[in-house]
């Protein structure tokens, strides 16, 4: 992208009083999380969406626990890199301007909280919180790993052996009922909360940023032509073309983290 188009998002974004970002697993990919599609999607034989869905789950837990457990090990290890910690700032810098912004994410690492975001719509859940399959409930857990049975498991080497658990070694709730990932798998509706917080931050907004998203799961990427009806301008950060790319005014090629520090780096013009 030229300094031109870099100078003109610049403007439109320091004119913006109502700005949504949507984030994807790209963001996170500077800070070592890897990302659902592309080289290093796979864990063992399996793509996302045959492991993070219900079917899975019915077919063996254990299993499931095993990714998430892996993912848990490999997050716990990670910081915000530069890209979260520039979209921090903008928030910041955004709302004392007593602008609104709304930051929504696919992601479940924790790393835009971790960087100081401060209330992100989490359309897909959070790899922090477990739900209980028998009471409901859904609790804050940081445990690595998340039982001691699953201590040295979840290898994501295609050769890797998986074993199987056994139910009394799933993680469980104090009610005595299983607990499962408060994660929104394939198939599952999300949470109406996030959908309507997330389509109030982007009805009406005048800026749009997409980062690090491929954009093809829905309704996440729903948003991204939503935006584009009511009018907003549309900006992509990311390493290659999206779903959504031919939908931006300006596209940034590159990563999240190298980009968007200086792209970011304004003040809000003051209100006339
Ligand atoms: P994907 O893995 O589908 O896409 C990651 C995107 O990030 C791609 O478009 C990459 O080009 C881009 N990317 C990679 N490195 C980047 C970097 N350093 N900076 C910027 N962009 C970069 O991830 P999502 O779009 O988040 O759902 O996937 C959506 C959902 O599908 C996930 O939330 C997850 C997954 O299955 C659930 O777990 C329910």
């Amino acid at each position: 992208m030229s300094t031109a188009s870099r100078e003109r998002f610049q403007s439109s974004l320091r004119r913006a009083r109502k700005i949504a970002v949507l984030t994807g697993a790209g963001v996170s990919a500077e800070s070592g999380i890897p990302t659902f599609r592309g080289a290093g999607g796979l864990w063992r034989r399996y793509d996302a969406t045959s492991i993070a869905s219900p079917e899975a789950w019915q077919r063996d837990p254990g299993l499931v626990w095993e990714f998430y457990n892996h993912r848990r090990e490999r997050a716990l290890g990670c910081a915000p890199n530069p890209g979260h910690r520039a979209l921090a700032r903008l928030e910041a810098v955004w709302r004392d301007a007593g602008r609104t912004f709304t930051l929504i994410t696919q992601n479940v690492d924790g790393l835009h909280e971790q960087a100081g975001s401060r209330d992100p719509v989490r359309l897909h859940g959070s790899l922090w919180q477990v739900r209980c399959l028998a009471c409901g409930s859904v609790t804050e857990n940081r445990d690595v790993p998340i039982t001691p049975a699953f201590a040295g498991s979840g290898s994501p080497d295609p050769d890797a052996r998986a074993r199987r658990f056994t139910a009394a070694e799933l993680p469980h709730c104090r009610c005595g009922g299983v607990l499962r990932p408060h994660i929104v798998w394939f198939g599952e509706a999300l949470e109406e909360r996030d959908l309507a917080a997330a389509a109030a931050g982007v009805e009406g907004c005048d800026l749009l940023l997409v980062v690090g998203t491929s954009a093809v799961v829905y309704p996440a990427a729903g948003f991204v032509p939503l935006a584009r009806r009511h009018g907003a301008l549309i900006a992509e950060v990311n390493v290659e073309p999206s779903a959504v790319t031919s939908l931006c005014d300006f596209v940034f090629t590159g990563g999240a983290g190298e980009i968007l520090p200086s792209l970011l780096d304004v003040a809000p013009e003051p209100a006339p």
